[in-house]
């Protein structure tokens, strides 16, 4: 039989494609080596924010006191942590395979790689079965970068050494981790396992973390984080991994960071290796797939979306260039666009952002003036938040008086970004946005109010 559409990869580019084709009423064959669902729902988005809960409630009854609130005796178990962990993941991944069943979608629990062109489309080894489709979608995803750093290739392989892959499923949590990488999955990690009882030391390259984050936003972080006793070192170059830490070059001097256990968090490569996409001439730079704006490869007939494109490597992100690939096979006008896509950063306090930064703009050279408040403007903010310092930034185009950022260092800022994130993307004015009516007490309020301290 000849399939409309074979996808390469069930994380959240593929089984999203499969789920939306299959329902446009395409025969979809989807082609997975693991377990559906990806990196996302095994070993990414989802299990690191059942740790974080967790974490997120053992903080709060720890520091409960003032709130009137106390607590004797509190543990944290970190192997029912797992447990729990492992049973919201099954969950999600039975709830996606019903997906493929209702929509009809073959899934094939194979390494997938395209082996050539056939008469009628591609046709793609599925483990040891030749599946012939009409159309491609590459959805493969990435993988942890792996630097050659000495002694690294040998940590990962004793497992002294973990990726975000292995160290999610550690029965025994480090005494003394060191992270490698202060980007988003070092410090989800760190704020993890210092949470519950590890000495963390974070060695980052850079001279700050979180990326391309708001710098003030992120010394508040980082404050926060250090006063939980994560311990940075910036400006630092890991020169290898030995067999009781992790050497690394700071100012000239030659230190080691002393783990028991070592956390490599450095980045992610698109998975093109082994894909087979060379046999039908599919264009790559630096591993990764090129896409158009509506999630086109330079072949006819191949389009790839989610963490293999290299490029905004989020499960959302991958949903939404999924979503658009799909559409263009079925011949509906759709784009990509990247202006409103939200990053968050799950630590306690969460740090979400949409669209530019102030430093951002400036480098594009747009008109702009930021608004920028204290969380504790929100009523709800500081009934939550004794004693909390988060700030929130409104990016406004002058000459326009569109929204071009916004950005918080907040509880629920993950929840109320996408706010500000539709305000983008619909390209509202503030004018138009000051009469949208806000739910009291929220601390999503705090839009609002900066929308309305704007002069
Ligand atoms: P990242 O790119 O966020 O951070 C990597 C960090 O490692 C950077 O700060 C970089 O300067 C540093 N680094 C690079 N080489 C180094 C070296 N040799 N020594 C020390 N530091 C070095 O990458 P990360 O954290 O691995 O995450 C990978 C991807 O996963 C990201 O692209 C992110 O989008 C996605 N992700 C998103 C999450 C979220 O949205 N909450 C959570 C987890 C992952």
């Amino acid at each position: 039989m000849t399939y409309d559409l074979i996808i390469l990869g069930g994380g959240p580019a593929g089984y999203l494609a499969a789920e939306r084709a299959g329902h446009a009423g395409l025969k979809v064959a989807l082609v997975e080596e693991r377990s559906l669902g990806g990196v996302c729902l095994n070993e990414g988005c989802i299990p690191t924010k059942t740790l974080l809960y967790s974490a997120k409630l053992y903080d709060g009854a720890k520091n409960g006191a003032k709130y009137g609130v106390s607590a004797e005796g509190l543990q944290i178990d970190h192997a029912a942590v797992v447990r729990r962990k492992d049973k919201v993941v099954k969950t999600l991944v039975g709830g996606v395979k019903a997906q493929m069943r209702a929509n009809q979608v073959d899934v094939f629990e194979a390494r997938g790689a395209v082996r050539g062109r056939a008469a009628e489309g591609f046709s793609v080894l599925a483990g040891e079965t030749e599946v012939v489709g009409k159309r491609l979608l590459v959805a493969t995803g990435s993988s942890p970068a792996v630097p050659p750093i000495p002694g690294l290739k040998e940590g990962l392989q004793s497992g002294f050494v973990a990726t975000s892959r292995e160290i999610l499923d550690l029965k025994e949590p480090p005494k003394n981790l060191c992270v490698i990488g202060g980007g988003v999955i070092g410090l989800e990690f760190a704020s993890y396992f210092s949470s519950i009882g590890a000495q963390v030391r974070v060695v980052e390259m850079l001279g700050h973390i979180a990326g391309e984050n708001d710098p003030e936003l992120v010394s508040l972080l980082k404050a926060d984080l250090e006063k939980r006793g994560i311990v940075f070192d910036l400006e630092a170059k890991v020169t290898g991994i030995e067999k009781n830490g992790v050497r690394y070059e700071q100012g000239g001097e030659s230190r080691l960071a002393e783990a028991d256990r070592v956390l490599l968090s450095i980045g992610r490569r698109a998975n093109t290796q082994g894909a087979g996409l060379e046999t039908v001439g599919v264009h790559l730079e630096r591993g990764a797939v090129v896409t158009d704006d509506r999630m086109r490869t330079n072949q006819p007939g191949v389009w790839a979306a989610g963490d293999v494109t290299g490029f905004s490597m989020l499960a959302h992100t991958a949903y939404r260039e999924a979503e658009v690939a799909v559409n263009d096979m079925l011949g509906l006008p759709d784009r990509m666009r990247y202006d409103a896509i939200p990053a968050v950063l799950y630590t306690n306090p969460e740090l979400a952002s949409v669209g530019e930064t102030e430093q951002s703009a400036a480098q594009k050279g747009l008109p702009f003036r930021a608004v920028k408040l204290p969380m504790r403007f929100s009523g709800r903010y500081l009934a939550e938040n004794e004693g909390g310092n988060g700030i929130m930034k409104l990016i406004v185009n002058e000459k326009t008086q569109r929204v071009l950022g916004v950005c918080a260092l907040s509880n629920y800022a993950s929840e109320f970004i996408v706010t500000a994130g539709t305000w983008i993307e619909a390209g509202l004015s503030l004018n138009q946005i000051k009469k949208i009516v806000f739910p009291h007490p929220t601390v999503s309020e705090i839009l609002r109010e900066a929308v309305f301290q704007y002069e």
